[in-house]
């Protein structure tokens, strides 16, 4: 695992980027953290990175927010922080056309309805910054991490 300080907002922005330009063609990412620590952030950056325009909104309350991408592919935003169990899901009808880019927040509460995690972002507050860990779940995401932490320019440390 690799871990990042990042010192502003803009240094999460600045991940979401890197993570875009070296993201594998079909990836799950769980985005681990207590509220504030910046997991909207970072699912906005990489959406805007990936060419989302327009608004991008906070899926706390629909649990899931579509975004077709310039690739053909589709990224789903989920915010599972109000769903009172992992069963609720299945409602939402995510099964099917599967995404090419799952970007998870409060993952925990999804916990067995979820596909398992290439990456895992683990956020947390440092100071007046942010810490992120970098968690590969499969070689794809370790392939990821290691393009990631070299492209950022941060020396990452295990
Ligand atoms: N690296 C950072 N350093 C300082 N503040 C940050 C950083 N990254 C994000 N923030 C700020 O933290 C606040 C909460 O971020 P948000 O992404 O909504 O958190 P979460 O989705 O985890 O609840 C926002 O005001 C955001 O600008
Ligand atoms: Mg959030």
């Amino acid at each position: 695992m690799k871990a990042l300080l990042l010192a502003d907002a803009d240094a999460t922005d600045a991940l979401g980027a890197a993570l875009a330009r070296t993201r594998p063609p079909r990836a799950v990412v769980h985005l681990h953290g207590d509220l504030g620590a910046g997991k909207s952030t970072l699912a906005r950056a990489l959406l805007r990175a990936l060419g989302v325009r327009g608004a991008i909104r906070s899926p706390t309350y629909t649990l899931v927010e579509r975004y077709p991408l310039d690739d053909g592919g589709e990224a789903w935003h989920l915010d599972l922080y109000r769903i009172a169990d992992a069963g609720e899901l299945e409602f939402l009808g995510l099964d099917g056309d599967e995404p090419t880019l799952w970007l998870v927040e409060w993952p925990e509460r999804g916990a067995g309805a979820l596909p398992k995690p290439d990456l895992v972002v683990d956020l947390s507050i440092e100071g007046a910054g942010r810490r992120a860990g970098l968690i590969p779940g499969t070689p794809a995401g370790q392939a990821w991490v290691t393009a990631v932490t070299a492209g950022h320019g941060v020396a990452g440390h295990s």
